[in-house]
């Protein structure tokens, strides 16, 4: 069975065919950094707007990627939240349209639910049950995953995700739109530890988070002094070992806490070189193993949305035929059962 996968939830236009017997055929994203970076982020009616210019080049490129025709496609798995609701609407009426014209059943797909069962789309996948940290720019979740489709909420960010810290942080130190991956970069060149910053709830007993403080500690680090370049460098370092540190001690203890030795990590901060460097040692240390994504799937994709797609259709999920489409701006993942 080919499925076909669009996302449209925010700054990518992804679209990708997964085969459930052969696997990723084809993906293809458009990202629209360059036009939000004059604004120093996402301006929704852009997006939406760029979107519609997007989705039917992408999908040309993938058939022909892939070999395939239209006539190929025999179902459409499309991001129906969360997100912004107009940059969703674009990719729901497009796969909903599609869908209609060659006759396939359509189905909404949870775009958290692609993030996490990503690492799946590798060839050494992790099996079920198994501890998922989700860290994007909108969320920061710690899940128990017990099969496709379950999905129980642990602990989440009280405040700011960790991506958007990542972004707020790197907006303060002057280093562009989106801030995470250059800061990470300059933090490479870093002396952590010159700079101390907290470790928010690092003790906090539970598996919550919270990244806000973070940024007000920066700004107040960054308003005592001109920064030279060296001064933005150990202030990246010494952020990043705060959020990673946090967000690898937690992730640990979830999997203590559920006897699981498999860590699922997805999202755009799952490319973080200090993360994973932090996870794959604290996993290490207690018997167990991370898995990630390939990079190009961290960030936001289509190849996510068609796997996640297919995996319910291969459940036996009774798709959608044809005009029911509502997107869910805001939908909790824990709600999806
Ligand atoms: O999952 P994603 O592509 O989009 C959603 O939010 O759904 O994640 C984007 C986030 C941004 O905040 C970006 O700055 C962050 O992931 N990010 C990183 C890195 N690469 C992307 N943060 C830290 N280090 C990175 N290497
Ligand atoms: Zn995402």
């Amino acid at each position: 069975m080919k499925v076909l996968g669009i996302e449209s939830s925010c700054d990518e236009t992804g679209v990708a065919l997964y085969d459930t017997e052969r696997g990723l055929l084809g993906h293809a994203v458009h990202t629209q950094v360059a036009m939000h970076e004059a604004y120093g982020g996402v301006v929704p009616e852009l997006a939406s707007r760029d979107h519609i210019r997007r989705l039917i080049p992408l999908l040309e490129k993938v058939l022909a990627d892939a070999c395939c025709a239209r006539g190929d496609i025999d179902a459409i798995a499309y991001t129906a939240g969360p997100g912004l609701a107009g940059a969703l609407l674009v990719g729901a009426s497009f796969a909903e349209a599609l869908a209609m014209a060659l006759n396939v059943p359509v189905l909404p797909v949870h775009h958290l639910e692609g993030h996490l069962l990503s690492p799946l789309l590798a060839d050494d996948a992790p099996r079920f049950p198994f501890i998922a940290l989700l860290v994007s720019g909108g969320h920061t979740q710690l899940m128990r995953v017990a099969r496709v489709g379950n999905y129980e909420l642990l602990g989440e960010s009280l405040d700011d995700a960790a991506g958007e810290a990542f972004d707020k942080t790197a907006k303060l130190l002057d280093l562009g739109y989106p801030g995470g991956p250059a800061l990470a970069e300059i933090a490479r060149s870093g002396t952590p530890g010159r700079f101390r910053l907290p470790r928010p709830m690092l003790n906090s007993g539970d598996l919550s988070f919270s990244f806000s403080g973070l940024k007000t500690a920066v700004l107040t680090a960054a308003r005592a002094r001109e920064l030279s370049e060296t001064d933005k460098a150990d202030l990246a370092a010494e952020f990043q070992e705060a959020v990673t540190e946090v967000l690898a001690a937690k992730a640990v203890s979830a999997c203590r806490q559920h006897r699981l030795s498999s860590l699922v990590v997805a999202g755009g901060v799952g490319a973080n070189y200090r993360l994973r460097e932090r996870l794959d040692a604290a996993m290490a240390k207690i018997g167990g193993r991370v898995f990630y994504p390939a990079l190009d799937l961290c960030t936001d994709n289509g190849a996510m949305i068609a796997f996640a797609g297919s995996q319910r259709l291969l459940q036996g999920e009774a798709p959608q035929r044809g005009g029911a489409f509502a997107v869910r701006p805001r939908w909790p993942l824990d709600e999806l059962d």
